[in-house]
């Protein structure tokens, strides 16, 4: 158990790939701050918690919208208030209107740039302090680097957030570590549950590796990027697709 005696806030861990980020550093020993930010997900939040404290691991549910500034203040002194420290921030949390960029409003950037950009850098000025070392994950996608339908808001954002990413790893080097995951479309999550099953299956016939990513498949790179395995891993986007954006004509 690599990650025993660590705590870990992975945002937005009520379901989908952060609910896998949750279980898999938690498999590995870390205890965790599980974030959501609706009411209505409590259940599913508290089931998270439930499935780590089987495996013997303390947790913590906050609900906290991560592009509130009050909000995001409140969580960290709860999280300093009760674990004293932090080891790991996966930055997962994310939402947007998926439209083409002309059928966008003023209000629908605001919402992608706040909630995927701008909280970003709420949660790290709050986490940095309680971290004397560690890592940080940056949850991306292939929409930073490829064209991706009703995609190019978050995609733009997501690609922001690779760029932070490089120029955390060096102001925030050498005690803390910062690197992304960058997901290919993944399977069982609220994302793809909206995908017609042939867009699917033209997906999978596309990719290498033969299936679409699973969250697992996405949580256990974030969960070695934690691990001191990694220490000469700064600032990197880790592609985690099964190797899609290749290109491969079949
Ligand atoms: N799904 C994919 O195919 C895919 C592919 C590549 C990368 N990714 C990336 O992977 C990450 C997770 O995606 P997902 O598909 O698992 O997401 P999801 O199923 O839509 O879940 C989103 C999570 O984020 C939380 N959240 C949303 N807005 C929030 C806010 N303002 N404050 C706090 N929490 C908030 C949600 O909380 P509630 O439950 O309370 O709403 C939920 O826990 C995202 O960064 C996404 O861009 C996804």
């Amino acid at each position: 158990m690599d990650l025993q005696n660590k705590v870990a806030l992975v945002t937005g861990s009520s379901r989908g790939i952060g609910r896998a980020i949750a279980l898999e550093l938690g498999r590995r020993g870390a205890d965790i701050v599980i974030n959501h930010r609706r009411n209505s997900t409590r259940a599913q939040a508290e089931a998270v918690a439930q499935e780590l404290q089987y495996l013997g691991r303390r947790s913590l549910v906050l609900k906290a919208d991560v592009a509130d500034p009050q909000d995001v203040t409140q969580m960290f002194s709860k999280i300093q208030s009760e674990f004293g420290k932090l080891d790991i921030l996966v930055n997962n949390a994310a939402s947007a209107v998926f439209r083409p960029l002309l059928q966008l409003e003023e209000k629908h950037w605001e919402h992608v740039w706040d909630v995927n950009l701008r909280a970003i850098t709420l949660c790290i000025k709050h986490a940095v302090p309680l971290m004397t070392t560690g890592a940080i994950v940056n949850i991306t996608s292939l929409g930073s680097i490829k064209y991706l339908p009703n995609y190019g808001a978050l995609g733009a954002a997501k690609a922001a957030i690779e760029s932070l990413t490089r120029s955390y790893a060096v102001e925030l080097a050498p005690a803390i570590r910062v690197n992304a995951v960058c997901g290919g479309l993944v399977d069982e999550t609220g994302f793809s549950e909206m995908m017609p099953q042939d867009e699917k299956e033209r997906i999978v016939q596309r990719t290498p590796a033969g299936r679409m990513v699973k969250p697992n498949d996405i949580a256990k790179v974030v969960a070695f990027l934690c691990s001191d395995d990694a220490e000469m891993i700064r600032g990197q986007s880790i592609i985690v697709d099964g190797g899609i954006a290749l290109g491969l004509l079949k």
